[in-house]
């Protein structure tokens, strides 16, 4: 794992959007998970002020409540329209996030998985990572689904993100997410982290050691893996 400290958030963002945007000058045609979340959000903000061409990009959203209606300003599909996709010149049948609408959300991950193959799967993904080692919705467990299902987010999760939430009661209790193989398919993974409750979960993730407990600690097996961190988030090897 390449790991590159920034001193804030700040330059971690600038440093992320800077990655992206190399990503797509060398292959203009490339296929991008994205993450939501607070992590990003200086990212977003960096790439849509950067002069990128984004037009024949296609994004892929790592996950979504479930269910949730796209127009409900916390539904990721909200986000991502905020944060991205109203400010670049994304094409928006090259956009797709699994979606908190469907009937059956079975055939939802089924098809979502279809449809990342179908583009000729993952170039780069982008990560962001929970205070208890999720990645996307992939929660602590026993064992790891591979590929996008659906799933009940744990109580350290509806707390996390209560935060963004009038009421803890308003966070859904369900998420469709890329499973853990749709993430390490990816070629290259781009894992943020910023700010001091992030520590514990960076310290534990560069042990190397594979805890199906902190889910992130998968990606010590991807070959093509880069942290981008502050310093407030890294407390070394
Ligand atoms: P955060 O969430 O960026 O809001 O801390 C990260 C995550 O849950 O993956």
């Amino acid at each position: 794992m390449r790991i590159i400290i920034c001193e804030n958030y700040e330059e971690m963002s600038e440093k992320a959007a800077e990655f992206v945007k190399s990503q797509i000058m060398l292959k203009p045609a490339s296929v991008i998970g994205l993450p939501t979340g607070s992590t990003p959000i200086g990212m977003y903000d960096k790439l849509s002020d950067l002069d990128i061409d984004f037009s024949e990009v296609t994004t892929f959203n790592l996950d979504e409540y479930y269910p949730i209606k796209k127009d409900n300003n916390q539904s990721y599909y909200y986000f991502m329209n905020k944060n991205l996709y109203s400010r670049v010149n994304l094409k928006k049948e090259n956009v797709f996030i699994p979606s908190g609408e469907a009937d059956d959300a079975q055939k939802e991950c089924e098809n979502y998985e279809k449809l990342i193959k179908e583009r000729g799967g993952l170039d780069l993904q982008v990560l962001g990572i929970g205070q208890n080692g999720h990645i996307g919705f992939n929660e602590p467990s026993d064992s790891l689904d591979a590929f996008t299902h659906i799933t009940s987010l744990t109580e350290n999760t509806i707390d996390a993100n209560s935060r963004f939430f009038e009421k803890r009661e308003d966070v859904p209790t369900k998420a469709l997410t890329m499973g853990i193989a749709t993430i390490m398919k990816a070629k290259k993974i781009l894992l943020l982290a910023s700010g001091n409750e992030k520590k514990a979960i960076v310290s534990a993730l560069l042990k190397n050691k594979i805890d199906t407990e902190i889910p992130a600690t998968v990606l010590s097996m991807h070959s093509d893996v880069t942290l981008i961190c502050d310093r407030a988030a890294y407390i070394g090897l």
